[in-house]
This record gives C-alpha cells, sequence and structure tokens, in this order.
C-alpha cells in the first residue's frame, strides 16, 4: 500500500513538473508574441557598430543593454544561423528554417530599439571612424552603397572558404559553411541519384555519379560524411534500389588521421566506425586540383614516395577549414600592427584589435589564441557584452561624480550628503570598473559520425572524459537541442526529427 502511495506522488509530481515545464514554454512564446513597448535610445549616445549576425554578434547582442548606446547591426545575414546542425539540412534530416533564426525577432526582444542594415561592408576606416558598405542583395534600390560612422565597432564577420588557392575548387565544388550550401548539396545529391538512374546510362558513369567525395577530415567533413552515409542507408537504398550497390562516400584528408582535434582514441573509434559504414578515407592524401568531374591528389606511402590518385566524382564537398575575408584583410593592411597577423584581426586579452582605438573583434575573424569555433566566438560575444555595459555604466558613474563635485562648493549645507553621495558612486566605480580580461572556458567537443553515433571530448572536473556510441549520440541531440537559440528552434528541430525518423527524408530535389 506504501509502494503504491509513492507512485502515485511520483505520478503527481511528474504530471506538475510537465505543466510546469508547458506553462513555462507557453509563457516564453506568449512573451515573443507580445514583447513590451521598445525605448528610443538617446541620440547623444555613442554609436556603436556591430558588423555579422552570426556566434559572436548574436551571443553580444543578446546580452547588450541596448539602452546604453545607438546600436547598429550591419550584416549580409538578416538572420542567425545555428551551425552545429547544419550538416544534417544537406540531407533533410533537419529543415533549413529549423536552424535560422531571424534577427528582426532577436531585436526586437531588446529594450531599447536597435537599427538593421542587411548589407556587406567593404571596408573600415579607422581613421576616419567610418565602414563602407554595400547592399548584395538581389533587390536593389536608389541607394546601394554609403557609409556609416561609429563611435565604437565590433567586428564579427566570421570567415570565408579556404581553397588554398587549388585550381578548379571554387568552380566546381559545393562548400558547407551557410543556408545555402547546404540547400545546394541537398539538390545535388538527389540530381547525382536521379541522373545515375536515367534510362541506359553506362556502369562507369553510374559510378562517377553515385561517388560522393569529401575534402577535409575535419569536424565538418567528417559529420557530413556520416549524415550522407546515414541518408543513403536509411532513405536512397530503400527507394532507388537499382543503383544501390553504386553509392560510396570518399573522405580525402591531407593529415595521417581524420579529426586532428579528438583524442586519439576517439580518432581511431571514428575511422572504425566510418570502415563499418564503408565510408572510404584517404588520409596523408593531399587534393591539388579539381576538374568538374574529377578530383587529382597525391597520396603519401607508407615508405614515404608520392602516388597520384585520380577520383571521379559525382558530388563534391570542400571543407578544408577557414580564410580570412577581403574585408579584414584590408582593414588588416591599413593597421601596422596586424603586420605579422596571419589568420585574422590580432587583438589582446579584452579582445581590441591590436593597433586601434574602440574596435574589437570576435569569432573567427579574430585571433585569440582559440579554435575558430561556436563556443569560442559566444563566449567573446558574451564577455564584450558585459565589457561594454560596464563602460557605460562606468561613463554614467563618473559624469554623476563630476556634476556633483561641481556642486560641492555651490551648496556647503548640503557638503556631507553630497560627499556621501560621491563616495557611494565611486565604490560602485570601483566594482564595476575591475573586468578581468577575457578567458574561455572550454566546455568540450562533440561530433556527429553516422549510424546514429557520435564521440564527445567532455571536460569534466577539470578533467577530460572521452566519449563514442549511441549513447554520446543522445547526449549530442540533447546538448545541440539546449543549445538552439530559441523555444521556437528548438520545437522545429524535433519536429523534423521526428518527422524524418517517421516517414523517411524527403527525396525531392527542389
Ligand atoms: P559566423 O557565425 O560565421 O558569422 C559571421 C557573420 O558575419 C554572418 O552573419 C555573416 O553573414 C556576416 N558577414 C560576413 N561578411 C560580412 C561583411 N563583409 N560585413 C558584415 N557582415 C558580414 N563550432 C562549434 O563550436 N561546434 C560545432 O558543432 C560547430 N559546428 C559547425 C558546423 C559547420 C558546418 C560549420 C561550418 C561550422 C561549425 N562550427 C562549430 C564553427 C562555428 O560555426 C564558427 O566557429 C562560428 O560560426 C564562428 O562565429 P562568428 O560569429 O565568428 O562567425
Ligand atoms: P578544419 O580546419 O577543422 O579541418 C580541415 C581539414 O582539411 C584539415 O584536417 C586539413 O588537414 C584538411 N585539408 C586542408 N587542405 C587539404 C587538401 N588540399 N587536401 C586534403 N585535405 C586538406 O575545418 P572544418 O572541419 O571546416 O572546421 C572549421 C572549424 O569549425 C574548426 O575549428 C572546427 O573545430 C569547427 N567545427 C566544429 C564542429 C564540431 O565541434 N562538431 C563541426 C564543424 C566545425
Amino acid at each position: 500500500k506504501r509502494r503504491f502511495r509513492t507512485l502515485r506522488w511520483a505520478w503527481r509530481l511528474g504530471y506538475l513538473s510537465a505543466l510546469a515545464g508547458v506553462a513555462y514554454i507557453g509563457y516564453g512564446v506568449y512573451q515573443d508574441r507580445h514583447p513590451d513597448p521598445q525605448v528610443v535610445p538617446d541620440p547623444s549616445k555613442k554609436t556603436l557598430v556591430i558588423l555579422g549576425t552570426g556566434w559572436g554578434s548574436v551571443s553580444l547582442l543578446k546580452r547588450l543593454d541596448t539602452e546604453n548606446y545607438n546600436v547598429i547591426v550591419i550584416s549580409p545575414r538578416n538572420y542567425f544561423l545555428f551551425t552545429p546542425l547544419l550538416p544534417s539540412c544537406t540531407t533533410g534530416t533537419i529543415e533549413h528554417r529549423s536552424i535560422m533564426e531571424p534577427i528582426r525577432t532577436i531585436l526586437r526582444a531588446k529594450k531599447a530599439s536597435v537599427k538593421f542594415y542587411e548589407a556587406e561592408a567593404s571596408s573600415i576606416d579607422p581613421d576616419r571612424k567610418v565602414v563602407r558598405i554595400f547592399d548584395n542583395s538581389e533587390v536593389k534600390g536608389d541607394m546601394t552603397e554609403t557609409e556609416v560612422p561609429y563611435d565604437m565597432l565590433v567586428i564579427g564577420v566570421g570567415a570565408e572558404n579556404a581553397t588554398f588557392g587549388i585550381p578548379g575548387v571554387r568552380e566546381h565544388s559545393c562548400f558547407l559553411k551557410e543556408i545555402g550550401d547546404a540547400q545546394n548539396i541537398r539538390k545535388r545529391i538527389m540530381d547525382c541519384v536521379e541522373t545515375a538512374a536515367f534510362k541506359d546510362q553506362s556502369p562507369e558513369e553510374i559510378d562517377r555519379l553515385m561517388h560522393m567525395v569529401v575534402v577535409g577530415g575535419g569536424p565538418t567533413g567528417v559529420e557530413f560524411a556520416g549524415e550522407l552515409q546515414d541518408f543513403f542507408e536509411e532513405d536512397i537504398k530503400k527507394l532507388v534500389p537499382e543503383i544501390s550497390d553504386r553509392f560510396r562516400v570518399t573522405l580525402i584528408e591531407a593529415l595521417p588521421n581524420v579529426l586532428p582535434s579528438f583524442s586519439k582514441q576517439l580518432i581511431e573509434y571514428t575511422e572504425s566506425t566510418f570502415k563499418e559504414e564503408k565510408i572510404n578515407i584517404h588520409t596523408k592524401t593531399m587534393v591539388k586540383k579539381v576538374t568538374d568531374k574529377t578530383v587529382e591528389a597525391e597520396a603519401t606511402r607508407p615508405d614515404g614516395s608520392k602516388e597520384k590518385i585520380v577520383f571521379p566524382y559525382g558530388l563534391l564537398v570542400w571543407a578544408t577549414g577557414n580564410a580570412v575575408r577581403p574585408v579584414i584583410k584590408d582593414l588588416m593592411d591599413r593597421i601596422p600592427a596586424q603586420k605579422n597577423s596571419r589568420r585574422g584581426l590580432a587583438v589582446n586579452e579584452y579582445l581590441v584589435v591590436q593597433g586601434t582605438r574602440d574596435i574589437w573583434a570576435v569569432g573567427d575573424c579574430a585571433v585569440a589564441g582559440y579554435a575558430p569555433t561556436a563556443q569560442v566566438a559566444s563566449q567573446e560575444g558574451n564577455f564584450l557584452a558585459r565589457l561594454l555595459n560596464n563602460m557605460a555604466k562606468t561613463e554614467a558613474l563618473e559624469s554623476k561624480v563630476r556634476e556633483l563635485s561641481s556642486t560641492l562648493n555651490l551648496e556647503p549645507g548640503n557638503s556631507a550628503e553630497i560627499s556621501r553621495q560621491i563616495e557611494e558612486y565611486e565604490r560602485q566605480l570601483r566594482r564595476i570598473k575591475d573586468v578581468k580580461p577575457f578567458h574561455y572556458s572550454h566546455q568540450g567537443s562533440l561530433a556527429y559520425i553516422g549510424s546514429e553515433k557520435a564521440v564527445a571530448d567532455v571536460t569534466w572536473f577539470n578533467g577530460n572524459v572521452a566519449a563514442a556510441g549511441g549513447l554520446t549520440y543522445l547526449f549530442w541531440r540533447s546538448a545541440y537541442l539546449s543549445m538552439c537559440f530559441s523555444t521556437r528552434n528548438r520545437l522545429l528541430v524535433i519536429n523534423d526529427w521526428i518527422k524524418s525518423k517517421a516517414f523517411g527524408r524527403d527525396l525531392s530535389r527542389e
């Protein structure tokens, strides 16, 4: 009887927590749909220009007290993209809009209004303190190019795809950085499949079309190869059986192993899982040239001799890491202190661009001594929000102290009270002025490797834990779900996962 009573209480507790969860989500959704009216910023305040709507800039915006500045956001992309789930969009496991959050929604939730210009920054003049911007969208108005002056500037423009000047890469391969890239790949996979199934296609041509080549064995290449193999095993094979034995995925990596940033045991686990999944891995193989139908590479044999290998392909995905954007290169050329920096804007421990005043950089375009990851970019954005909020508070308090000090002689009868107020403001100033330099706290690395398996190098009580397999996959899913930008994104992603599991992925080409 006692056990029954305990069970009943447990059930009630579970029911109440579920109810509280639903109420919490409901309240969040209601708040998003009915935001409070926004304050119009005071024009006498400083103009803070933020470039980009990626991990660094949006993390900054989320925590920035926008009422302290006249904030202007400039980016060619009017949404935030949750990149960790981008590889899942290439096969339709997740629909692209589920991992996008409109910047207008993000900005509407701020206390004071923020201006947004959908434009690309083409150059930054640190002497005149202006950013030159242009409209690179399809629809153009009479005004397509102009300048935006700033008092303070935060650069979070990310990086572009590295090609190392290898001939044919830009013309013939697909990248995997933006939502358009994932859509392109999805279309191209199905185009290859349908073209291979075309009447009287020769066996050699079917082999070529069904050969999917991925260059770069970093996390992007590995996750994409895993997603692709899943798509084939779970859906294409069943629906287009006549070509199913010809489908192959090849991963080419210049270094001796894939996932160089993960621990040895996880590298071995990934490579053996890929072998089981029948993904061919060519390590110590450097791609030298790309044509419309082949990839030419040079492999280093165990005895050190070189061998030329030609891979015919239907789809080629190029994932060899980051390169510096032209607008950043141009700025670096204007600043003598950036002369020796190669991989982006060198910043100090407060993320100030070295050799400048009033310019900060976050994320992949900044060189602060950390890997170019979303984790680093978002922590940098959070840090900068704290710093800028503090700077604004400091200025406000300093001006109050100045004002009170000047009235001290004019109101001798009130001097005790004024001195007490000054002391109080100075005490507050001492407390908030003390912002420690940026310190990155690594939470670990996660990667999906296909067949419902993932690898994780996680920091746990100051130690490192390496985990791999099915349970790690569940951890991967829950971690990424919790990191999604909004409740809306979370619900859409869950819906996509259920949909693709229950009904299979959508094979339509558009
Ligand atoms: P981005 O997020 O790239 O944002 C740059 C912004 O600047 C964009 O809004 C862009 O439109 C805008 N912009 C570009 N040019 C200009 C210009 N000239 N003027 C103004 N604005 C401009 N990291 C992890 O930690 N975990 C992961 O699981 C993970 N998965 C990934 C999966 C993929 C497929 C990829 C490609 C990357 C992944 N990363 C991951 C890395 C992570 O996405 C990047 O490190 C992160 O996006 C960097 O943030 P950022 O703000 O510097 O740049
Ligand atoms: P990367 O820089 O991590 O890896 C690129 C790989 O391409 C390297 O291993 C390099 O040796 C190889 N390569 C370069 N040129 C080559 C050539 N010509 N031929 C063959 N191989 C060549 O790039 P990636 O994977 O795009 O990642 C970029 C950043 O984003 C990294 O910091 C990464 O950690 C992060 N990221 C993290 C993810 C995660 O945590 N799950 C997922 C995706 C990206």
